[in-house]
């Protein structure tokens, strides 16, 4: 065995990323191609009165001008996460209501992307607009009965509670690759360059758009410039673009501008949820009470699941979970990172801080007193948990027994320092995937699947293990990726991906080596030129094993941080930062850490700085860009000390890896608020903790 698992290995896609070989999805070269411009609305509800297009239709390069009124028909497929997804379920320019600002209402397609541009602003729309509900506080709710539950009969029997109203704001994905497509049709058969974290389904979902079989459609994305859950399936742009394409029988090319993504890829809904804890004077939890108000859009049905994570983190006998969903005159959203869990333990651990505070108790403490060997909604035991390894070491390294016992007793320069802690939790999923390994006489190793990297590291993972399964250098083994002519590997998404494609990786490497007959590559080879054949290869599989219906495999943490106030400008620095992970088994230490500081760097972000507001009369949103919407830059950050627990979850997969995109972004913004309330006296309990809040 090479032994390269568990060490640090630079990304195999580095260098054709960073001298700009790595080819993006508009970056696909097609002769004949014609360019798309979207139009958008500019009012948040009503309905299109009359659209006038003579204009445009004239303007110098116009080859079509798309609205409700001459869409080509697609079918509607069955939205059912197996067969087909779309992001957003009503179909674009399916007629002429308007359910929120910057929905698509038509599409310029013109030689150039200039001529589009500008025939877009000859189409005039009347509207007939209605005042649009965007104010949460002012619209009704409905119960999620899937998401009730309660255990225990409610008595506290102790007088020790508190109960507390946490809010998040609407964040924006902001990824670095903005969202666009190229269709292309030839004939029957539909080629669509496109960001896409579930290979397969973006497949099958465009043949029933299309009414086509799935081996007509071929799905190209081998490169993501960043997704965060936006890019898992095609959006009403992308429905739009092919629909026009076949119609006119063109390659079309459509790139959603930054002010267009605000509203048409996606966005993290902001959540009210309201925590009640009661618990013994020694700190024993009686009650967690959680109940949630989240929205959606009138395009589709998006639930944000904020409890999802508080029936795995304490025990408590009594514990009751309940969501209430309104309909909004706001964009459709969807995933974004931890998209249930990230909101749920912002406000599950910044109420465990403030009971910490009022039981006067370490809250790391608490946090270890209340630990649960069970999921408490379904039951089952977790396979594998050290989270009370992540707090006890991340206690260790951050110095926190060093703490002073009282808000506002740390200063340094003229500043209040405080520091504050959270826990992490994230599931384990795993999925069925098909990956093919090929042994070539030139000594190298190719592996495909569709399986792809959105950033994460998948080719390096990949790449490592299959270099620790066959004895090989990891420079010998080349990686294929987001393709739907390659095997299915699955979705880059719920940090499956590297849970899912390792084991399925390991498995085709023993077979080729079985095929071989040998017990290295290197030997492999060998008898490969003796043998004269052009490959050895073979196709695994791998699914996760009915003894997981027996086991709730989950990922846990700690993340410790210390705050810098400046009181009289409203400013927080972040200016330490430790984070303790239990992933289980670790395939690359250095992506692995890169993943968590990246989620770290994203929490950050969500506790001090990102919001998109929406104008209250109009329902527009008023942050619409990079520079319009704030996260942090470099100065934002401090150096970020990631380190992982490292044991195997062999109950979950046979290489005991759970994965690790999202548990780092789980707790970081309740750490900073904790801190901040270390640093102040003052509980900050609205996201962003922005300077106008700090200074109120
Ligand atoms: Mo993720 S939010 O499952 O890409």
């Amino acid at each position: 065995m090479n032994r390269v698992l568990g060490t640090s290995v630079n990304r195999k896609d580095g260098l054709a990323k960073v001298t700009g070989q790595a080819t993006y999805t508009t970056e696909h070269q097609l002769s004949g191609l014609v360019q798309g411009y979207l139009i958008t609305a500019t009012i948040a509800n009503g309905r299109i009165r009359a659209i006038t297009t003579q204009a445009a239709e004239r303007a110098p390069g116009v080859l079509a001008v798309v609205t409700h009124q001459n869409m080509p028909k697609v079918f509607t497929p069955a939205n059912d996460f197996r067969n087909s997804k779309l992001h957003e379920a009503r179909l674009p320019l399916s007629d002429d209501q308007i359910h929120y600002a910057g929905q698509i209402v038509a599409l310029v397609v013109a030689n150039t992307l200039e001529q589009a541009r500008e025939a877009a602003q000859l189409v005039a729309i009347e509207y007939e607009a209605q005042p649009p509900l965007v104010d949460p506080q002012r619209a009704s709710y409905q119960e999620l009965p899937d998401i009730t539950f309660s255990q225990g009969n409610g008595a506290d029997q102790s007088g020790i509670s508190l109960e507390a109203t946490y809010t998040t704001a609407k964040e924006l994905h902001a990824a670095m690759e903005p969202h666009a497509i190229i269709a292309h049709w030839q004939g029957d058969s539909l080629t669509v360059y496109e960001g896409s974290q579930w290979v397969m389904l973006h497949q099958r979902t465009y043949a029933e758009l299309f009414g086509i079989p799935s081996e007509k459609v071929r799905l190209v994305t081998p490169y993501i410039g960043g997704a965060f859950g936006s890019k898992c399936f095609p959006w009403s742009y992308s429905v739009l673009c092919a629909a026009v394409a076949r119609q006119m029988n063109r390659p079309l090319k459509l790139v959603v501008t930054r002010r267009q993504l605000t509203t048409n890829t996606g966005h993290r809904a902001a959540t009210e949820q309201t925590l009640r804890l009661a618990a013994m004077p020694d700190g024993k939890l009686i009650t967690i009470d959680h109940t949630v108000k989240t929205y959606t859009s009138p395009s589709d049905r998006f639930i944000v699941d904020c409890t999802a994570t508080t029936p795995v983190m304490y025990a408590a006998p009594n514990l009751r979970l309940q969501q209430e969903l309104s309909v909004l005159n706001v964009a459709t959203p969807t995933y974004m990172r931890a998209p249930s869990e990230n909101p749920g333990m912002w406000a599950l651990e910044s109420a465990m801080d403030e009971l910490a505070w009022k039981l006067n108790l370490d809250p790391v403490y608490l946090r270890l007193k209340n630990e649960t060997t069970t999921h408490q909604r379904t039951g089952l035991p977790f396979s594998s948990k050290h989270l009370a390894d992540c707090l006890w070491v991340g206690a260790e390294r951050f110095g926190w027994r060093d703490r002073p016992k009282q808000p506002r007793h740390l200063a340094r320069d003229g500043q209040l320092v405080g520091w504050g802690m959270a826990a992490a939790t994230f599931p384990a999923m795993r999925g069925n995937t098909t990956v093919k390994v090929r042994l070539l006489p030139d000594d190298t190793v190719h592996i495909l699947t569709s399986g792809n990297d959105m950033g994460t590291g998948a080719y390096t993972m990949v790449a490592m293990t299959a270099a620790e399964a066959l004895g090989v250098p990891i420079e010998n083994i080349q990686v294929e990726l987001g393709d739907s002519r390659f095997p299915d590997g699955g979705l880059a998404g719920g940090s499956q991906m590297t849970a899912s494609l390792a084991p399925a990786v390991l498995k085709a490497c023993q077979e080729v080596l079985k095929a071989a007959k040998c017990s290295t590559a290197t030997h492999a080879c060998a008898a490969l030129k003796q043998s004269g054949r052009a490959a050895f290869e073979a196709t695994a599989s791998s699914a996760p094993s009915e003894d997981a219906q027996k086991w709730a495999f989950q990922s846990w943490g700690a993340h410790f941080c210390e705050v810098r106030v400046d009181e009289e400008l409203g400013r927080v620095r972040v200016t330490r930062w430790v984070s303790v992970m239990d992933i289980g088994r670790v395939i690359n230490a250095k992506a692995a850490a890169s993943q968590v500081r990246g989620s770290v760097i994203m929490g950050i972000g969500e506790a001090l700085m990102e919001e998109c507001q929406l104008d209250p009369e109009s329902g527009c949103p008023v942050v619409y860009d990079l520079a319009t919407y704030h996260y942090p830059s470099h100065a934002d950050i401090p150096r970020i000390d990631v380190t992982f627990v490292g044991k195997p979850d062999l109950t979950f997969n046979p290489l005991g890896v759970r994965g690790v995109g999202e548990v780092g972004i789980t707790g970081v913004a309740a750490a900073v608020a904790n801190a901040i309330y270390h640093a102040t006296g003052k509980r900050f309990r609205q996201l962003p903790i922005t300077p106008d809040k700090l200074m109120g």
